[in-house]
């Protein structure tokens, strides 16, 4: 069986250069061999990275709080759905089931019990190995959890919430330089290795994207454009009658992306635990990501009709929303506490992910929608 690497050799000389965004593609979701579609998990100490959900049970128990709030702020609607878009090991969907069944306080029980009882979970995994991982993990929950491969398995209309945890880095991007003109990064192949070209931009989406967040770039400036998330976000449209879409990821708005500090980009490949910049390698193998601009986020949604109310840093927006109450709530009789406290410090501290992971929350259809994450910070004047 040739191997991926092979195959896009095969293509590339059979079709010629082919834009970075394809590669990246097929190195990610090539059937079967891809990064994301391999039986390969890439999640956890035997794979690739961490992401929110491995560093601590606290961060579903608390995107459950907030799932609770949402479901508030639209007055208890009698079916509440949660689509988690690419449900990883499983963690974040078992530690909010988990919070949710735990009642070891007064408070709260029977709130919980309602939301449990409108809560439809769904999980959209494309990685049916990884979605058998996931039902293992999930055994005791299985009954209330649907799996689907795709949103469009989803009848639209729903109501509720839509979740992601580092989604939108994993889709595929254009990467473009700056010299006399603007080009696009094409990738050619010689004596058997994968080179990089030049080539005018074909792609009239890119030039809008360019107008649309007034980005100017100087000279030699190297940088990645995801056009992926507008389909993503017309997908999501369709399918979310009211309530929310909450997102989360490595990002900065449009203004600090584009910003002349930045000239290299932001494309990072993770494998082994090991950060490198070469997608060259270990191709599907290893996890290739690009930041997320937040503006365009911001920006397409309000054209398809959601609307922004907060976006800042993971570890402001899980402190902002109690974090505090809900470790005391989970472990405060436990002797081990100043062991869980210490394990939150990745979740919030800026060395960890609470200043590189952003929180996003877009509502759509819901009246005066108010949220305690976005009670300290709230930077929507300047996506
Ligand atoms: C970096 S992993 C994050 C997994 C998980 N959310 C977590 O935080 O641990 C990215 C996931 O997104 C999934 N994915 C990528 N594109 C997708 C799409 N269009 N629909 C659903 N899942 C997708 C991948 O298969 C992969 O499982």
């Amino acid at each position: 069986m040739p191997s991926l690497r092979d195959i896009i050799i095969e293509r590339i000389r059979r079709e010629g250069p082919i834009t970075f965004r394809d590669f990246m593609e097929m190195a990610l979701y090539y059937p079967g061999l891809g990064y994301y579609a391999s039986q390969r998990l890439p999640l956890g100490r035997e794979g690739d990275f961490y992401t929110s959900p491995h560093l601590h049970p606290a961060f579903g128990a608390m995107i459950a709080r907030v799932l609770m709030e949402m479901w508030s702020n639209m007055e208890r609607p009698e079916e509440f759905y949660v689509v988690e878009m690419g449900g990883g090991a499983g963690h974040l969907c078992r530690d909010i089931f988990d919070y949710l069944s735990t009642q070891n306080t007064g408070k709260g029980i029977e709130q919980k019990d309602a939301f449990l009882s409108t809560l439809r979970y769904v999980i959209v995994e494309l990685n049916p190995y990884i979605a058998e991982r996931q039902k293992a993990l999930l055994e005791g929950y299985r009954d209330r959890i649907r799996w689907v491969k795709h949103i469009n398995e989803i009848t639209p209309g729903i109501e509720g919430c839509i979740f992601s945890n580092e989604l939108l880095d994993s889709f595929p991007v254009h990467i473009v330089v700056m010299e006399d003109r603007l080009r696009e990064i094409y990738i050619d192949v010689k004596n058997d290795r994968f080179l990089e070209i030049k080539q005018e931009v074909n792609e009239d989406n890119l030039m809008k994207y360019f107008r649309q967040f007034s980005i100017q770039l100087p000279p030699d400036y190297r940088t990645e454009i995801n056009l992926e998330i507008r389909g993503w976000l017309e997908e999501m449209a369709m399918i979310l009658k009211r309530g929310f879409l909450f997102t989360i990821d490595y990002g900065y708005t449009s203004d600090e992306y584009y910003d002349e500090e930045r000239s290299r980009g932001t494309l990072l490949c993770y494998y082994r635990h090991r950060i490198s910049k070469d997608p060259y390698e270990h191709i599907g193998e290893q996890d290739i990501t690009a930041h997320v601009n937040f503006s365009s986020l911001h920006l397409w949604g309000r054209e398809l009709g959601f609307r922004t109310i907060g976006y800042c840093p993971q570890g402001i927006f899980l402190v902002a929303s109690g974090i505090d109450e809900i470790i005391i709530e989970l472990y405060g009789d436990s002797p081990d506490y100043p062991f869980i406290v210490t394990g939150l410090k990745g979740l919030i501290l800026p060395q960890g992910m609470g200043e590189t992971h952003r929180v996003m929350i877009q509502s759509k259809g819901v009246e005066r929608p108010r949220l305690r994450g976005f009670s300290i910070t709230n930077h929507v004047n300047r996506l």
